[in-house]
């Protein structure tokens, strides 16, 4: 039987591959960053755990040159874009992101051209390029500010069409022209599944990600990014809670929270990509300083300049 059992199972080879993170990690004097939907035994050894945004700053905040981006494409592009100086590592090369693939600069140039005069807000799920050619850039824990900065009436919000859905109904007064992306982790939730959930923990109260079908969101009690959940639970007076976004989130909340009661509602709920990284891929991503994010110098600056106008925002508001 024991043949049978894989390597991610394996407790004493998990102990080793432990064990030699941490020396890899002493030896290059490296950080690792998780988002939480990582896997639990990822989430457990990364020095710093966050949401899009967290991570993005935390980057620029830690002193060590080789960071280990647990996480997808996207988040480790624009650490790279924030910070040239630093080795930025995704430790699997394929972990992208679906919906940031949903838009690039052709489709964005048309919609340009159908919409001109308004300004483009580009969600940080999207690539270096589309950021270039964006005005300023948002995540899901500061999109409605964002949007609210602009003094135009009319926006184009690209590529995720939930979140900008959700932006309009935070901001009527303002006209959005959403791209035509989503996120299928999301969009796979039913509404049969949050029913369902519903009744089986009538005293539950329910958090859903902006990326989350309007249907669904019409639903909950906390609408927010993902760290905008930690948040939401640790200050919250109630003691259940069903967690409408990706599984792995229900790890962090639960150990944060050991007296709390977390619940998914559906077993679809989970991000391929996400769970590629594995403790053997980062040892393997630190021992051969692979694969290194790095974005062209031209599309960089270009990029940043909307990466920084959105800091700015946050700041502002905050
Ligand atoms: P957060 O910024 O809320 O962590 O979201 C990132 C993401 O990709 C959600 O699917
Ligand atoms: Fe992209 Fe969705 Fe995965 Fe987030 S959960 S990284 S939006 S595919």
């Amino acid at each position: 039987m024991v043949g049978k059992m894989s390597r991610i199972e394996d407790k004493d080879y998990q102990r080793e591959l432990r064990r030699k993170i941490k020396q890899l990690k002493q030896e290059k004097q490296a950080v690792i960053l998780a988002h939480n939907y990582e896997r639990p035994e990822v989430q457990e050894i990364a020095d710093f755990l966050g949401d899009s945004l967290e991570l993005s700053r935390a980057v620029t905040e830690i002193d060590a040159k080789i960071v280990v981006f647990c996480g997808v494409h996207f988040m480790a592009e624009t650490a790279s874009i924030l910070n040239p100086e630093k080795t930025i590592l995704l430790p699997v090369k394929e972990a992208g992101c679906p919906m940031a693939d949903m838009i690039n600069v052709k489709k964005l140039r048309d919609l340009k051209s159908r919409y001109p005069g308004a300004p483009v807000v580009c969600y940080v799920n999207s690539s270096a390029q589309v950021k270039a050619e964006s005005d300023i850039c948002c995540t899901s824990s500061n999109a409605v500010e964002v949007v609210r900065s602009l003094s135009e009436k009319e926006i184009i919000f690209v590529p995720d069409r939930n979140l900008a859905d959700y932006i309009q109904t935070q901001l009527p007064h303002k006209k959005i022209f959403a791209g035509e992306g989503y996120c299928p982790t999301h969009m796979r939730i039913s509404d049969e599944e949050i029913i369902q959930a519903k009744k089986e923990h009538p005293e539950a109260l329910l958090m859903a990600h902006p990326e989350c079908p309007p249907r669904l969101l019409a639903l909950t009690d906390y609408i927010g990014s993902t760290s905008g959940m930690l948040e939401f639970v640790r200050k919250s007076p109630a003691h259940e809670f069903i967690v409408g976004t990706e599984k792995g989130m229900i790890f962090r909340l639960r150990r944060e929270n050991p007296n709390k009661k977390f619940f998914s509602p559906s077993e679809h709920f989970v991000c391929a990509d996400m769970k590629l990284t594995t403790l053997g891929w980062i040892a393997h991503s630190l021992e051969n300083m692979v694969h290194e994010v790095k974005v062209n110098d031209r599309i960089r600056k270009k990029a940043r300049k909307s990466l920084d106008r959105m800091m700015s925002v946050k700041k502002v508001n905050k």
